[in-house]
């Protein structure tokens, strides 16, 4: 029955890592914070990536190490979008200007979600960690699918 579950959590990991391969590398050209964003996006990428292992290899630790990262990072992002730092290479959309409160949202429900998961892998349960983990995973696909072209 543990050998059951554990491998439904094991696919669902998979799913979200597979959803995460495709992320865009049009950096090209990126300049001062643009780059930096970028930068800190990719950085994001890996560190979900770490989680996901963290999560294959029970390292609750490892879990949280990455997910204070991923906190950090959600409480300056919004000092990585001035006004005016969309347009190419960027794939900032507009409407985080023109939506700033939408976006403010955005950011909030990532940076919930990164305490969210930092707080169950304290606990060292498998299912919530999990849960947690995929919380994190759909605030970051919830944000691209309105902000980012
Ligand atoms: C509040 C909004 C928001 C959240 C939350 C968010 N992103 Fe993003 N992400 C963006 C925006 C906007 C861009 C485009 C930045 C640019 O090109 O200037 C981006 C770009 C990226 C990129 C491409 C970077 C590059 O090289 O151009 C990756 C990869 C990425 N995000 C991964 C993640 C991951 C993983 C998470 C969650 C752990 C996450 N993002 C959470 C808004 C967000």
């Amino acid at each position: 029955m543990q050998f059951k579950k554990t491998f439904i959590y094991l696919n669902l990991i998979l799913l979200t890592n597979i959803l995460f391969i495709n992320a865009l590398h049009a950096d090209d050209g990126a300049k001062g914070i643009v780059k930096e964003r970028m930068d800190k996006f990719k950085t994001s990428k890996t560190l979900m990536q770490k989680i996901n292992k963290g999560l294959q290899n029970q390292d609750f630790n490892a879990i949280e190490k990455s997910a204070d990262q991923l906190l950090i990072w959600s409480k300056e992002m919004i000092k990585y979008f001035p006004e005016g730092s969309d347009g190419m290479p960027s794939e900032a959309s507009i409407n985080i200007w023109k939506d700033p409160d939408g976006f403010k949202t955005a950011i909030n429900n990532f940076q919930n979600a990164s305490l969210n998961l930092i707080t169950k892998s304290q606990t060292k349960d498998m299912e919530q960690t999990v849960n947690a983990f995929r919380d994190l995973a759909g605030t970051c696909k919830g944000c691209h699918k309105k902000y980012r072209n």
